[in-house]
């Protein structure tokens, strides 16, 4: 099975009322220990890159080591996504590197740091699209923006504080033509995203739930969905290191966004807390030893666990083999003959 686009996952988790987790990956040890959760689970993966990850792994190692993945799990759907995409040049990068799937996040400007206007956000998004769909790749789009800072990427600040406006997401999927749409509806990026058990006044489900009714066929991404489990977090401080109590979005709540629209959803925090968390264990309990593999191991396995549960509570479980691939060619003549509709279903207000 060669690498499918990310829309095809997308479109059948919609047609199964599923959701399929996008997990983040820098080396090869998270790509193995997603595919073989999604092996356990028989499920259908997006892997996903950031450009700090092209840039730490190169770009070259990223492609095959998931065309490795794709070699070992044929009867695995995988789909390779850039995560937050910044300029239209990064993301023809991408897909001249073989990515099936990108997101263009002209929520902010190329710097990736500062919040740009709606106009700048639908004139790069259109002009990936344009780009991407005549050679059938995928296009996520965001609008409203989220918290935080990973990597130097994000506005930083609350969730709260760019929260998406329903007719501008109506504008923006109409005017872009983008395959899925990322919302911004209190999350944030890494581990600090809420003070408390989040409620209705921090994170902002209503609002999904309005954009999910004015859009009921667009594909929402929920992204900074990591729950940040207290059992990872203490993991972590028990062997010495220091996080500060904090509260990730409960799965309870991504389960509702997925009755609600949701189709992809973001997971980087979780693993790499229960990396990290293993990897502190081995060499807090065991500090002479000093082969890598002593303490990656247990890291990937531990990885391993959370991406597994991610992939049955989302739903995507037992999906792997539901469906044929449809080959990248055949997406871009979708794209070109009107099959893959790309003006968005719009509900009245
Ligand atoms: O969007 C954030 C993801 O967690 C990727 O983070 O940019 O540090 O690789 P990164
Ligand atoms: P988390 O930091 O919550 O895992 O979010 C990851 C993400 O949104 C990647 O794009
Ligand atoms: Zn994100």
């Amino acid at each position: 099975m060669s690498l499918v686009s990310t829309r095809q996952l997308l479109d059948e988790a919609a047609k199964g009322g599923y959701g399929v987790g996008a997990f983040n990956v820098n080396d090869m040890e998270q790509i193995q220990a997603i595919m073989e959760a999604a092996k356990e689970t028989q499920s259908p993966v997006i892997i996903q890159a950031s450009r700090g990850a092209r840039a730490f792994a190169q770009d070259n190692y990223l492609y095959h080591l998931i065309l490795a993945a794709n070699e070992l799990y044929p009867e695995i759907p995988i789909a390779m996504h850039l995560d937050h995409g910044n300029s239209y040049e990064t993301c023809v990068s991408a897909i001249k590197l073989g990515f099936t799937s990108v997101m263009m996040d002209g929520s902010l400007k190329p710097d990736g740091k500062t919040p740009s206007t709606f106009q700048e956000n639908v004139e790069v998004t259109r002009k990936v699209v344009d780009y991407a769909h005549e050679r059938g790749i995928a296009v996520e789009g965001e609008i409203g923006v989220l918290g935080g800072i990973e990597d130097g990427h994000g506005a930083g600040g609350s969730g709260l504080d760019h929260v998406t406006d329903p007719d501008q997401a109506v504008e923006f999927a109409e005017l872009t033509g983008v395959d899925s749409l990322a919302i911004a509806i209190g999350t944030s990026h890494g581990a600090y995203k809420f003070t408390k058990k989040p409620d209705g006044s921090v994170l902002k489900m209503d609002l999904l739930i309005a954009i999910h009714k004015r859009l009921p066929k667009t594909h929402l991404v929920m992204h900074g969905s990591s729950s940040v489990p207290k059992d990872l977090q203490d993991i972590v401080n028990q062997y010495g290191g220091k996080l500060r109590e904090t509260w990730g979005v409960p799965v309870e709540e991504i389960q509702l966004g997925i009755k609600n629209g949701v189709r992809k959803v973001n997971v980087d925090t979780d693993n790499r807390l229960a990396i990290t968390g293993a990897i502190r264990k081995v060499l807090w309990e065991t500090p002479e030893k000093f082969d890598p593999r002593d303490y990656m191991k247990p890291a990937r396995a531990a990885m391993q666990k959370v991406v597994a549960l991610r992939m049955t509570q989302f739903g995507q479980a037992g999906h792997a083999g539901d469906y044929k691939p449809i080959s990248i060619a055949d997406m871009a003549k979708g794209y070109a003959n009107g099959t893959l509709v790309t003006k968005p279903l719009v509900a009245a207000k």
